[in-house]
C-alpha cells in the first residue's frame, strides 16, 4: 500500500447539510493508482500464495470491464506474476482501455462465452481450462475468497483515527466478500449498510453476504443492514448519469457509475427517508473502480442531459 492510512473526504452537499448529518468518503480508492480501494485488500492472499508457490499463471474471471483483472494484471506485472484473465463474451476490438491496459501488463486473455463463463465455479470445466491453457492457480471471480474476506476485516485498521468512526460505513456489493470482511470485524460504535450494485432483493443479497461465513462465525445482525439492489449492474440510467455528473463537476466527488454512484444514491434516499438521525455521522466506502470510467465517461455525458428531475444533492 503506497499510504499508511485512509484519507477521508468531507462531502459539502446541501441535502445532507439540511438533515444535519455529516457525510464522508473514506477514499480506499487511493490505496493505489492501479490495486485500487478493496482491490488491494483482496488480492494479497492470492499474491502471497503465488509468491510461496511460483511457477504458475495467477488465473481469475471477470467481465471486460473488471476491476478485479484490471487490478490482477497490475499486481502480476509489478510483482513478475504471470495473469491469465478469463473474460465473459466475445472479444471487442479494439479492446477497451481496461482490456488493453491488462494486455500492456502482460495478462493473457482467454474470452469465453457468456454460457462457458457461467460454469466458472464447475470443475469439470476448470479442468477444460487447464488442459487447454495450462496449469495455473485459480482466484475466484473479484478475488473473492475465505482469505481474502479476512484481509477486508484489516479495512477497520487502516481508518484512522478510529476514535472518530462513523456511526454507519456504507459498502457495495458485489460478490459480497468486502462486506462480509467488513462486518466481521465492525467495531461495536458502527453499523454496516450493504448496497448491492446488482437488481436483487435484499434477501438475496443477504444470502450473498452470509455465504462468506461459516456457521460458527455469524455476526450479529445488529452489525450491519442489507438493502434491496434496485438498479440493473452496470446499466447507467439518465438519472444515475446526471447525478455522476453533478457529483463529480459541482462538488468534486469522483465516483464510480457501477458501485459507490449506487451506493450514494441508497444513502441518499435513506437520508430522504428519515433513517439518519440528525447529528449522526454517515461514512461511504470508495472501493475504487475509477479506472472503468474511461469505458463510460462518454455514456455519462450523453445521458446526463437527458435527466431533467431533481437530484439528491
Ligand atoms: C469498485 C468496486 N467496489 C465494490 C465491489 C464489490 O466488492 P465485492 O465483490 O467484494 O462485494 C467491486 C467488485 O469487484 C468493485 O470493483
Amino acid at each position: 500500500m503506497l499510504i499508511d492510512s485512509i484519507p477521508e473526504q468531507i462531502a459539502d452537499l446541501p441535502l445532507w447539510e439540511r438533515h444535519q448529518v455529516a457525510l464522508s468518503i473514506i477514499r480506499l480508492d487511493q490505496t493505489h493508482p492501479h490495486i485500487s480501494g478493496n482491490k488491494w485488500f483482496k488480492l494479497q492472499p492470492a499474491l502471497r500464495d503465488a509468491k510461496r508457490k511460483p511457477g504458475r499463471p495467477l488465473l481469475s474471471f471477470g467481465g471486460p470491464y473488471s476491476n478485479h483483472l484490471h487490478a490482477l494484471a497490475y499486481a502480476g506485472y509489478q510483482q513478475g506474476i504471470p495473469t491469465l484473465g478469463v473474460i465473459r463474451g466475445e472479444p471487442v476490438f479494439p479492446l477497451n482501455p481496461t482490456l488493453q491496459d491488462a494486455e500492456r501488463w502482460g495478462m493473457r486473455l482467454h474470452f469465453v462465452t457468456r454460457e462457458a463463463y457461467a460454469r466458472r465455479s464447475d470443475p469439470e470445466w476448470i479442468e477444460c481450462l487447464r488442459a487447454e491453457l495450462g496449469d495455473f492457480q485459480m482466484v475466484p471471480e473479484g478475488g473473492s475468497s475465505p482469505a481474502a474476506v479476512q484481509a477486508c476485516a484489516d479495512i477497520w485498521s487502516y481508518l484512522s483515527p478510529q476514535a472518530s468512526l462513523p456511526d454507519y460505513l456504507a459498502c457495495a456489493l458485489g460478490t459480497g466478500a468486502t462486506a462480509a470482511g467488513l462486518i466481521t470485524a465492525c467495531p461495536a460504535t458502527t453499523q454496516v449498510l450493504v448496497v448491492p450494485a446488482l437488481k436483487v432483493s435484499a434477501e438475496t443479497a443477504g444470502q450473498m453476504l452470509s455465504s462468506h461465513w461459516t456457521t460458527s462465525a455469524y455476526p450479529s445482525v445488529s452489525r450491519y443492514q442489507v438493502f434491496s439492489g434496485d438498479l440493473p449492474y452496470a446499466r447507467i440510467s439518465p438519472m444515475l448519469a446526471a447525478l455522476w455528473y453533478q457529483l463529480s463537476t459541482c462538488y468534486g466527488i469522483d465516483l464510480d457509475p457501477v458501485y459507490t454512484l449506487r451506493v450514494y444514491y441508497r444513502l441518499s434516499q435513506l437520508l430522504l427517508q428519515g433513517g439518519f438521525a440528525p447529528g449522526s455521522r454517515v461514512a461511504l466506502l470508495h472501493t475504487g473502480g475509477l479506472q472503468g470510467l474511461r469505458g463510460c465517461r462518454a455514456q455519462i455525458e450523453q445521458r446526463a442531459p437527458a435527466f431533467s428531475g431533481p437530484l439528491p444533492l
